[in-house]
C-alpha cells in the first residue's frame, strides 16, 4: 500500500505517519526531515537551507532525486507512506511515472485539514521544542501561503483518481490517529468527520 498524506504545515502528517508507520510496518519517507538530514555545512546543505529556511521549496528535480534515491533502498512489498511528498503538480505527475513504470500506484491520499489559527498555534509551540528554523511567524505565514497555492491543487488531482479521504484534523493526535486508521483499514468511501 502506498499512501500520501497532504496537509499545511502544522496539520499533523509526520505525527500520525509516525504511528501508521509501527501499526502497518511501514516505510514513512518525511521529505522534509530528509531534507533537515543533510549536513548544512556541505555545498548540498547550504543550498537546501537557502531553500527551505524561509519557507520556500526546494526545486522539483532535487526532491525528485532525494526520493528516488530513498525509494531504490525501501523492500517494494513494504508499504510506504509519502510525508510532505509530493507538494507539487510536477511532483505528484513525476511520482506517478516512476510508479506506473514499477507497475505501482498510489493507493490513497489522506487529507488532513486544520484551521489556520490551530495551525499557527501548533507550530509556535513547536518551535520551541524542535527550534526549527522554518517555525517562526514570517516563514510559518509563507508555508501556508504556499500550500493553498501550489499543494492544494494536488488534491483535484488525486480527487479525479478517487483516492482522496479528507479528514479533520484539528482533533487531539489520538482522535485523528482512529480516524486514519479508519480511512486506511476501513471499507467505506464514506469520509469520517
Ligand atoms: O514536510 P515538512 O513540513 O517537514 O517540510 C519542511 C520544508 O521542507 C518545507 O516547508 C519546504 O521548505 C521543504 N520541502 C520541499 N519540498 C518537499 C517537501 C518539503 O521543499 N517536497
Ligand atoms: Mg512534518
Amino acid at each position: 500500500m502506498r499512501i500520501v498524506f497532504i496537509g499545511p504545515p502544522g496539520a499533523g502528517k509526520g505525527t500520525q505517519c509516525k504511528r501508521l508507520a509501527k501499526l502497518l510496518h511501514a516505510a514513512h519517507l518525511s521529505t522534509g526531515d530528509m531534507l533537515r538530514s543533510v549536513d548544512r555545512h556541505s555545498d548540498l546543505g547550504r543550498r537546501i537551507a537557502g531553500y527551505i529556511d524561509d519557507g520556500g521549496f526546494a526545486p522539483d528535480e532535487l526532491i525528485m532525486e532525494i526520493v528516488t534515491a530513498r525509494l531504490a533502498e525501501i523492500d517494494y512489498n513494504k508499504s510506504c507512506l509519502f510525508d510532505g511528498f509530493p507538494r507539487t503538480l510536477r511532483q505528484a505527475e513525476m511520482f506517478d511515472e516512476i510508479l506506473a513504470s514499477q507497475n505501482s500506484q498510489i493507493d490513497l491520499v489522506i487529507n488532513l485539514e486544520v484551521d489556520r489559527d490551530e495551525l499557527v498555534s501548533r507550530l509556535l509551540d513547536r518551535a520551541k521544542v524542535e527550534h526549527r528554523l522554518d517555525d517562526n511567524l514570517s516563514a510559518i505565514s509563507t508555508r501556508l501561503q504556499i500550500y493553498s497555492t501550489v499543494t492544494v491543487p494536488l488534491l483535484a488531482y488525486y480527487g479525479e483518481k478517487g483516492i482522496v479521504k479528507t479528514i479533520d484534523a484539528t482533533a487531539s493526535a489520538d482522535i485523528v490517529f482512529e480516524r486514519v486508521k479508519a480511512c486506511v483499514l476501513g471499507h467505506s468511501g464514506d469520509r469520517p468527520r
